[in-house]
This record gives C-alpha cells, structure tokens and sequence, in this order.
C-alpha cells in the first residue's frame, strides 16, 4: 500500500521524519530513493531527532557509507550507497550485521542495491518538483505497514492543521 505527499519545503520534510520516528520500531528498514538532492539525508536527519538522536551528529555519511546512532531511543544506522554506484554488494560493505532486530536502518540510494533486502522494508522515494517543494511516496507491505500508515497519516493531517 502506499501513501504519497507533497513536501512544500524542509519543514514539511521534517514534520514527515518526526512522524516517521514515532511509528517505527526495532528492525525496521527504510530504503530512501529517488532524485539527487531530494532530501534523503534531511529526511534522516528529522527521523533521528524524533528518536532524540542530537542533530550535530547526524551529517550525510558521504565518505564514511555507514554512520551509527547509537544514543537516541533506538539505535539507527544511517546508509549511504551513493559512492557504491550500481550494483552496490552489501555483503561487501557488511550491512547484514546491522539486521538485528533492533537497529533501524535508513539506506539512502537504495536503488543501488542489486537484490531486494526484505519484502518488509519501507520504500520511500522522494523526487524533486522545484526548488520549493519535493514530493514522497511511501511503499510498504499491507500486513506490516497498515496501521502504522493510518498513524502516520494522522500525524502528517494534524501538522497540516
Ligand atoms: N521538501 C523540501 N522542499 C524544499 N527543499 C527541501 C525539501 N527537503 C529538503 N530540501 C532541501 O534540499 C537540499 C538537499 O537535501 P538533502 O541533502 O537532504 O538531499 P539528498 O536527497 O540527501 O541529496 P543526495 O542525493 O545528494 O544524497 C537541502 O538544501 C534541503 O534543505
Ligand atoms: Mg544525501
């Protein structure tokens, strides 16, 4: 099932990752897509401060790939396969650790991943429309997604109000 928004600037990304991180739970996997500059990273960054994660912390993990949050509510492990380029092996760069059951894991350019990790994984593709604005669509499996895509509609409905 799906849901989609319009993000109509960086504080509508935000509002998106503070619901975001009040829905999610241990193991979860977020697989983060779509245009260059699309605010992959801002969208981390907001979900780690919902799990009280400090934002000093959180920068995009461009020269390290893997950076860990290990103080915030959850532990979350931040992604980033941009450098990886097509056909990124994450055995190679020993992702499969992280599959614990408890971290959460937030991949950006997931797309660069050959095979699909988990059928259980949020998608989240976010693409550019203009400078001003971005546009989600959420992806995820009806039994494990659901309710949790009612809640987090309801989060987004009332920052909206
Ligand atoms: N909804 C939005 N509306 C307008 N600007 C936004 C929105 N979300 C993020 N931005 C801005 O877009 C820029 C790029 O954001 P960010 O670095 O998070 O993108 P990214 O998808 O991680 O980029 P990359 O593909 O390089 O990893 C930042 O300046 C950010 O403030
Ligand atoms: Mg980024």
């Amino acid at each position: 099932m799906r849901l989609r928004y319009t993000l109509k600037g960086i504080e509508t990304t935000n509002v998106l990752g503070n619901c975001l991180s009040m829905v999610l739970g241990p193991g979860d996997l977020f697989l983060l897509s779509g245009d260059l500059g699309a605010g992959k990273t801002s969208l981390t960054k907001a979900i780690a401060s919902g799990l009280g994660i400090e934002e000093k912390e959180v920068t995009s993990p461009s020269f390290a790939i893997i950076h860990e949050h290990l103080n915030g509510r959850l532990p979350l492990i931040h992604v980033d396969l941009y450098r990886l380029g097509p056909h990124a092996d994450i055995t190679e760069i020993g992702l499969e650790d992280y599959f614990d059951g408890e971290n959460v894991v937030i991949i950006e350019w997931a797309e660069y991943l050959e095979t699909p990790l988990v059928e259980t994984a949020l998608k989240i593709d976010l693409n550019f429309v203009d400078e001003q604005s971005r546009e989600v669509c959420l992806t995820g499996k009806i039994w494990i997604w659901r309710e949790r895509f009612l809640l987090l509609d309801d989060c987004m409905k009332a920052s909206d109000e």
